[in-house]
This record gives structure tokens, C-alpha cells and sequence, in this order.
């Protein structure tokens, strides 16, 4: 059919290279996790996350400033407050370490600021809803994620991301945010969330491991990809504006999937453990950082993500100034 088909042919020149490249990576599409910490006055390096830092809220303001220079647009916040307790109260306090952040963000810079809706960095017990007699209590949970969504409504979030996949938490969410005239704050559901050992780089940085058991009950069995179609579907009928797959990199087929089913906005979480085991090899350098991110990035976007969360955003966005 094709006697001289030289597929080498469109590889010659870079710039026709260049040309038919079929995905494009832009800094618009990242979003940069920040962990504010309540509890210390000075930023904190996370042992496992290298160029990662816990920062003090007060100096919030400044590290979202310093992120805009970067060109970066968008972050996602997690808290690490002073206080604990069984059923995350500071979670939803007003005067809570992320709705503060949220104040100072808004006040001081023109990010997108997005929060990640959970129980587990408040809770003494680490899980991401209430528990009773060693079991996570779904709906009673649902009650306290609408206070949290709520709270962060009131303190001027642009979205928010519920985390903690417990049935029903978006449409849950929707009805809160509706009923208190926040119809046009949208969700970013952590759909596809999976039982992940790669989510441990940000339990230290979080304080947020569950102190007994583990997350097998709410979060995705591994092995399975139908059920994340049937967890997209549902959220998408609850209401989510932008559906999530997390983590990335060892989910690509899922992201693949999702984005072949569905036609709303897809968000891919590429985590902690991904970007540790990037960063200690680039650190040992038995592999070049700078084109390594770039491929991953790359990737996640062919398979199909609109917005990639990464905590590679800001080395990328460094890369790009040079
Ligand atoms: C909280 C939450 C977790 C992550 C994002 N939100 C941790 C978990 O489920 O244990 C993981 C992010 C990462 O590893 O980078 N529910
Ligand atoms: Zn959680």
C-alpha cells in the first residue's frame, strides 16, 4: 500500500518536528501543591519530598507571589493545623489554617487557589472521615465535609477538591454550596483515587497517616479500572465540573479511558511518591531531571489530562524562564 513510506521524513527538520507535534504542555495546565503549616514560624524542607517545603502561614502571601513570578496560575492547598481531633473540627474553623490561607492568597495574589477538601490532616486518627469502632462512617462524614466546603466557601476559594472518596461527598457538597449561594463555585472531584503506596512522601509532609488500618475501605483497589468509570460517572452525575485520576504516572490507561467516556475537563494528580522517586534519582543523577519531567509531563497530557497537579511545577516553570 505505502511502497516508500518514510516515517523518518517528518523527523528530519526540528522545525517540522516542532510542527507536528501533537501535545502541547503549557505552565497554564499546572497546578503547584502547597502545604501550610500552622505550627512553625519558618519554611521546613519534607525529608521525603526534596524541594518540597512545609510554609508557615504567614509567610503564605509571599510564597503565592513568588509562584505567580513563575507563571505559574493555579495552587492546591493542604493544612497541617495546630490541633487534632476525632472529628477534624479545625477543618472547618473560620479562623482555620487553610481558610486563612485561602484570605491571604485572594488578598495578595491573582492565583486560582483550590482547596483539597478532607478529614485526614485534622483528624487524631489520620482517616479521611468519621469513625466509629474502627469503621469510617461515610454519610456522618459527608456532614462535616459540608461544613468544610462551606468554610472554605466563605473564605473566597476559587474550587474546591474533595479528597476523601466517600460515596455521594460531591453531590453532598453541590447541595451545600448551592443552598448557601455558592452555585457558580465549581468542584474538581478526586474521582479515580486509588489505594496507593504512593501517596506515603505526602503523609510525612502532612502528618496525615492513618494511625490504624489503612484506606482500602473508600480508597480504589488497584487492579481495577471498570470501577474507576463507574466512580467517574457517578461524580460526574452528582455534579463535578472537572473529574480526577490519582495518581498519574501508573494510571495513564485510566486517565486514557476516562478521557475517551467523558467529555468534562479531566485532572490528573501526579504525586508524592512520583515526584520522590524523579527527584532521588535526579539527586543521585542516574537520570536528567529537567528531560525526565518533561516527558512524564508530556505523557500525562497524551493520555489525556486537561490540568496536571505536580509538585515538579515549579522546577518546570524555572526551566522554562532559562
Ligand atoms: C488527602 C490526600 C492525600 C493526597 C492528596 N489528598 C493523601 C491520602 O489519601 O492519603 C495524596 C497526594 C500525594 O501523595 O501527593 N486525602
Ligand atoms: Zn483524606
Amino acid at each position: 500500500m505505502f511502497p516508500n513510506m518514510r516515517m523518518r521524513r517528518l523527523r528530519e527538520n526540528p522545525t517540522l518536528r516542532r510542527m507536528v507535534e501533537e501535545t502541547e504542555l503549557e505552565l497554564e495546565d499546572l497546578v503547584f501543591p502547597i502545604f501550610i503549616d500552622e505550627n512553625i514560624n519558618e519554611k521546613m524542607e519534607i525529608q521525603s519530598m526534596p524541594g518540597i517545603y512545609r510554609i508557615p502561614l504567614k509567610n503564605v502571601g509571599e510564597e503565592g507571589k513568588e509562584i505567580e513570578s513563575l507563571g505559574i496560575r493555579a495552587v492546591l492547598l493542604f493544612g497541617i493545623p495546630s490541633c487534632k481531633d476525632e472529628n477534624a473540627s479545625s477543618a472547618y474553623d473560620e479562623n482555620g489554617v487553610i481558610q486563612n490561607a485561602i484570605k491571604a492568597l485572594k488578598n495578595e495574589t491573582d492565583l486560582l487557589v483550590i482547596a483539597d477538601l478532607c478529614m485526614c490532616e485534622y483528624t487524631s486518627h489520620g482517616h479521611c472521615g468519621v469513625v466509629k469502632n474502627g469503621k469510617i462512617l461515610n454519610d456522618k462524614t459527608l456532614e462535616i465535609y459540608k461544613k468544610i466546603a462551606l468554610s472554605y466557601a466563605k473564605s473566597g476559594v476559587d474550587m474546591v477538591a474533595p479528597s476523601g472518596m466517600m460515596d455521594g461527598q460531591v453531590k453532598a457538597i453541590r447541595s451545600i454550596l448551592d443552598d448557601q449561594g455558592y452555585e457558580y463555585l465549581p468542584i474538581m472531584a478526586y474521582s479515580a483515587k486509588y489505594s496507593s503506596s504512593l501517596y506515603s512522601p505526602f503523609r510525612d509532609a502532612a502528618e496525615s497517616a492513618p494511625k490504624f488500618g489503612d484506606r482500602k475501605t473508600y480508597q480504589m483497589n488497584y487492579s481495577n479500572s471498570r470501577e474507576a468509570l463507574r466512580e467517574m460517572e457517578l461524580d460526574v452525575l452528582e455534579g463535578a465540573d472537572i473529574i480526577m485520576v490519582k495518581p498519574a504516572l501508573f494510571y495513564l490507561d485510566i486517565l486514557r479511558l476516562a478521557r475517551e467516556e467523558f467529555k468534562l475537563p479531566i485532572a490528573a494528580y501526579n504525586v508524592s511518591g512520583e515526584y520522590s522517586m524523579v527527584k532521588a534519582a535526579s539527586l543521585a543523577g542516574y537520570i536528567d531531571e529537567k528531560s525526565v519531567v518533561k516527558e512524564l509531563l508530556t505523557s500525562i497530557k497524551r493520555a489525556g489530562a486537561d490540568i496536571i497537579i505536580t509538585y515538579h511545577a515549579k522546577d518546570y516553570a524555572n526551566w522554562l524562564k532559562k
